[in-house]
C-alpha cells in the first residue's frame, strides 16, 4: 500500500496565508487573545465550528451511517488514574527534552533540528554562542489534575492523552449491551489533552485537540486482513472528501518508530505547507489493551463464541484521526488563488459537504421587492441545507466574501426574478451562471450536494 514521496516538499499554500483567511473569515482564533493569547490553544469561530462539525460528520458517517459492525461510544475525559498505568502512558508516555539553561526555553530533543534558539532565531539551539543545552531528560506529555476538594496523591488524576482507553475500558460494556461480536468497531470523538513540549504550526500541534478515534476488534487471525481494509478505508475517507491523492501517502512506521502497543503501525501524512506530516495512524495494536485492562482491574476482558466454545481476546485494529488535522488538511488543500478580470481571487475549494455554508442567497441590490423575496427563498432552503442570507455590500464583495468561506453556491434574487420567478445560481469553482426556477430549487442542490465532486484545483 505504501506510495513512494513524491519530490515536493510543501504544499501550494503557505501557512500565513492559511492562518490570515482562518483569522480574516471567523474560522479561528488564537485563545485568549485579549490577554496576549496562550501559547498554541485556538478557538474556532462560526465557520471554523460549523466546518469542524462537517469533518466529524463525514467521520460518523463513514462509521456508523454507511456499515453495521460499528457502534458509538463517548467515555469520560478524566478516568481511573490506574487507566493509564495499564496502558502504558504513566510509565512511557514521554518525549526527550531539553533546556537551555541561557534562554530557558524547552525542546524536543528530537525536533531540535526544526527549533530556533531563543536568543537567534535564525540559529538552532545549542549553535548559539551562549547556548547551554541540558542532557536530554524524558518528560511524561499527560496533563495531571486532582479531582475532589482534597489535593493529596490519592486525588491525583490526567486529562485523558487519547480517547482510545475510553474504548478498551468499556468493552465489557458494550458487549453485553450492544450486541455486537468480533470483527466490530467502537467509535468515538472527543477532546484529548497532551502537554507537547512543541507545538506549533497553527492547530497542527496544540495541547488540546480533538481525536476520532476507532477500535475494530477482531480475531487474532484477521488482525493483519483489517489493518490492510482499514488503511485502504481511511486514504479513502480523505480522497472522497477533496483531498487530491498527490497530496496524500501511506507510511509505514519503521521498527524503532513502533509505539509500545503496537505491531505495526502506518501513518497516513499530507503535504502541509511545513512539508509531509501525520494526519492519522492505523495501528495494530493486538491484544496489548485488553489485556492490560484485564490484569490492573481484576475483570476478564475477551470473547467468549457460545456457538463454537472458543475464547479468545480479540486483537484490535485502530485508526487514529485528528480532528484539527484533518481541518487543517482539508483547508490546505482547498485554498487557492487565481486572477479574475485582472482581479486576484482568493477561493477555498472545499468539498460541498464540508463547505460551512451550501449556498448563499443574495438580493443583487437593497431595493425593488428584491431583499423581501430573497428572504422568501432563503426561507425555503434554509431547513434543507446549510444556507446563509447577505444583503450588505456590493454583490461582487459579497460573492468574494463567500468564496473565502468556501460556499460552493450562491444565488442571486434580481430585478427580473419578480417577473419569471427564477434566480441565478453561480457556481463558486467554475464561476459559471445559469438561469434556474425557483420551484425545486432545494432538490436541485441536494442532488449536487450528493455529487461526486474532485478538487478543480490543478486542471
Ligand atoms: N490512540 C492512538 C493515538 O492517540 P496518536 O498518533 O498519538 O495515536 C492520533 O494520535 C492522531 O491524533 C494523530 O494522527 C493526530 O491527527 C492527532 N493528534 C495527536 N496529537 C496531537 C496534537 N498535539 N495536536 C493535534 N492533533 C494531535
Amino acid at each position: 500500500m505504501s506510495e513512494d514521496r513524491t519530490d515536493r516538499e510543501r504544499s501550494e499554500a503557505s501557512l500565513e496565508d492559511v492562518v490570515a483567511l482562518c483569522k480574516r473569515r471567523g474560522f479561528i482564533f488564537p485563545s485568549s487573545e485579549i490577554y496576549g493569547g496562550v501559547g498554541s490553544t485556538y478557538d474556532y469561530g462560526h465557520y471554523g465550528v460549523l466546518l469542524r462539525n462537517n469533518v466529524k460528520g463525514e467521520w460518523w458517517r463513514s462509521m456508523l451511517t454507511e456499515r453495521d459492525d460499528i457502534v458509538a461510544i463517548d467515555s469520560a475525559i478524566i478516568q481511573h488514574p490506574k487507566v493509564w498505568e495499564a496502558s502504558g502512558h504513566v510509565g512511557g508516555f514521554s518525549d526527550p527534552m531539553v533546556d537551555c539553561k541561557t534562554c530557558k526555553l524547552r525542546f524536543r530533543e528530537d525536533h531540535i533540528e526544526s527549533a530556533q534558539c531563543g536568543r537567534k532565531p535564525s540559529k538552532r539551539p545549542g549553535e548559539g554562542p551562549d547556548c547551554e543545552l541540558t542532557e536530554a531528560r524524558e518528560f511524561n506529555l499527560m496533563f495531571r489534575t486532582q479531582v475532589g476538594p482534597v489535593a493529596d496523591s490519592s486525588s491525583e488524576a490526567y486529562l485523558r492523552p487519547e480517547t482510545a482507553q475510553g474504548i478498551f475500558i468499556n468493552f465489557k460494556n458494550v458487549l453485553q449491551f450492544a450486541r455486537v461480536r468480533p470483527p466490530f468497531g467502537i467509535a468515538q470523538i472527543g477532546k484529548s489533552f497532551r502537554n507537547e513540549i512543541t507545538t506549533g504550526n497553527f492547530i497542527f500541534r496544540t495541547r488540546e485537540f480533538e481525536q476520532m478515534e476507532m477500535e475494530f476488534f477482531c480475531p487474532p487471525d484477521e488482525a493483519e486482513k483489517w489493518h490492510e481494509h482499514w488503511m485502504a478505508e481511511r486514504m479513502r475517507w480523505y480522497t472522497d472528501l477533496g483531498i487530491r491523492p498527490e497530496n496524500l501517502l501511506l507510511r509505514p512506521h519503521g521498527a524503532d518508530e513502533l509505539s509500545h502497543y503496537s505491531s505495526a503501525t502506518s501513518d497516513i501524512e499530507y503535504l502541509f505547507p511545513m512539508g509531509y506530516s501525520e494526519l492519522e495512524g492505523i495501528a495494530n495494536r493486538g491484544d496489548f489493551d485488553l489485556t492490560q485492562h484485564a490484569k490492573f482491574s481484576g475483570e476478564k476482558l475477551e470473547y467468549f463464541d457460545q456457538g463454537t466454545g472458543e475464547r479468545y481476546v480479540p486483537y484490535v485494529i485502530e485508526p487514529a484521526a485528528g480532528v484539527d488535522r484533518a481541518t487543517l488538511a482539508f483547508i490546505v488543500d482547498a485554498y487557492d488563488v487565481e486572477e479574475v478580470e485582472g482581479r486576484k481571487r482568493t477561493v477555498l475549494r472545499l468539498h460541498p459537504k464540508l463547505a460551512p455554508v451550501k449556498v448563499a442567497v443574495l438580493p443583487l441590490v437593497s431595493k425593488e421587492g428584491m431583499p423581501e423575496r430573497a428572504r422568501e427563498v432563503f426561507d425555503s432552503l434554509r431547513r434543507r441545507l446549510g444556507s446563509e442570507y447577505d444583503e450588505g455590500g456590493s454583490i461582487g464583495k459579497r460573492y468574494r466574501r463567500q468564496d473565502e468561506i468556501g460556499t460552493p453556491w450562491g444565488v442571486t434574487i434580481d430585478g427580473e426574478t419578480a417577473g419569471d420567478d427564477c434566480v441565478t445560481l453561480r457556481d463558486r469553482d467554475s464561476l459559471a451562471q445559469e438561469r434556474v426556477p425557483i420551484e425545486g430549487l432545494a432538490e436541485r442542490l441536494l442532488a449536487k450536494l450528493d455529487e461526486e465532486w474532485t478538487s478543480p484545483k490543478g486542471e
